[in-house]
């Protein structure tokens, strides 16, 4: 099969041959159909996540079809369509499992990073982190759902938020600009945060009510001229950014980070005291999760907008993401 791997931390993608892979006790081979490509990816592609094996193929936004069952695997068929996102399998055995959260299991895997993920023709899986797809969702616009959709869906959907609240997003990339779409369809007033004024037009299209170009003045200030946000979703790659919008905050609301950077966020006391302000975190949740995140995105027409790049130009693809150049999903097809 073909697959794109990375063989060092910090090396470059590399197009390669390799055997199919066999699937062992609980698992499942997938025949990949498409698979997004993530901000996340550059945790492999640079080594910043402890103890990646290499080489790696990364991808954890995966759909596909089931091509064989290990031994043991019987809660899915061949040929079944399914997904992998993140979240790549779990022990069942911990404390964390044994309380039912999944997400927080001590030996939890994660595809594309534990083991080889989507940026290739075929990948293995454990069963239980395979997540089943509606046949109403294209195989390339459901991928981006697999990490995107649900980190931004399911982290909107348990913040507490209530129809009418304002929620804010800030960065209008992949998960971004399907954050906004979600916060709009579950009743939110809807504010996109950009840093330019380029984004203006899409983020409307795709249910802003508001937008807030960031570099154009004080993102707090403008955030408190519309009444202060109840939430204040954070998928921007950078603290500063983050940082600069935690005045935005209207009463009881929360600064929901979901979006990666090494540097500390700063934030002084007597910004979260008095408006009984939180800062909070959010991952991207179980298979069960994807799940309901694939049938709301079924059911309430909520799509990635996507660019599909053939498997061979995973650089070309990956560069235009980190780019900020993607309008707004960079997805890898595999042909047949
Ligand atoms: N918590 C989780 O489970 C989870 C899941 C998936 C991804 N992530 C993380 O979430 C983040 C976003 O991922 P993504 O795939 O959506 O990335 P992306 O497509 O590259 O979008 C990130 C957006 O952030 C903004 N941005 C980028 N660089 C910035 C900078 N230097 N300063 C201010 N804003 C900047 C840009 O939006 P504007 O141009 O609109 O400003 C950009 O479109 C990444 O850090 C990723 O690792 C976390
Ligand atoms: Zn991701």
């Amino acid at each position: 099969m073909k697959a794109v791997q990375v063989s060092k931390a910090g090396g470059e993608f590399e197009v390669v041959e390799r055997p199919l892979p066999e699937p062992g006790p609980g698992q499942v081979r997938v025949k990949v159909e498409a698979c997004g490509i993530c901000h996340s990816d550059a945790f492999v592609k640079d080594g910043a996540f402890p103890g990646i094996e290499y080489p790696r193929v990364p991808g954890h936004e995966v759909i596909g079809r089931v091509d064989a069952l290990g031994p043991g695997v019987d809660a899915f068929s061949a040929g079944q369509r399914v997904g992998v996102g993140w979240h790549g399998g779990h022990c069942f055995r911990c404390e964390a499992c044994r309380a039912g959260d999944f997400v927080n299991c001590s030996n939890a895997q994660i595809a594309g990073v534990s083991y080889d993920g989507g940026y290739a023709e075929y990948m293995v899986a454990p069963a239980e982190a395979l997540a089943r797809v509606p046949d109403a969702l294209d195989s390339a616009e459901a991928a981006p759902l697999l990490c995107a959709g649900i980190t931004t869906f399911n982290a909107l959907r348990n913040a507490g938020a209530r129809a009418g609240d304002t929620v804010a997003v800030l960065g209008i990339g992949g998960l971004g600009h399907l954050a906004v779409q979600y916060a709009r369809k579950m009743g939110m007033r809807t504010v996109a945060l950009s840093h330019g004024p380029a984004k203006e037009a899409l983020a409307r299209e795709l249910g802003a009510h508001d937008y807030i170009d960031t570099s154009a003045g004080d993102p707090a200030e403008a955030l408190q001229a519309l009444g202060g946000a109840r939430i204040i979703l954070s998928t921007a790659p950078n603290s500063a950014a983050i940082s600069a919008v935690v005045g935005g905050l209207g009463r009881d609301g929360c600064l929901l980070v979901v979006g990666v950077d090494g540097a500390p966020i700063e934030v002084a006391p007597l910004q979260l005291i008095p408006g009984r302000h939180s800062v909070g975190g959010w991952p991207s949740g179980t298979p069960k999760d994807s799940e309901d995140t694939l049938d709301f995105s079924a059911r309430f027409d909520v799509l990635p907008r996507i660019e599909t790049y053939p498997l061979e130009q995973a650089a070309e693809a990956y560069d235009r993401m980190l780019g900020n150049q993607a309008r707004f999903r960079v997805v890898l097809t595999m042909g047949g």
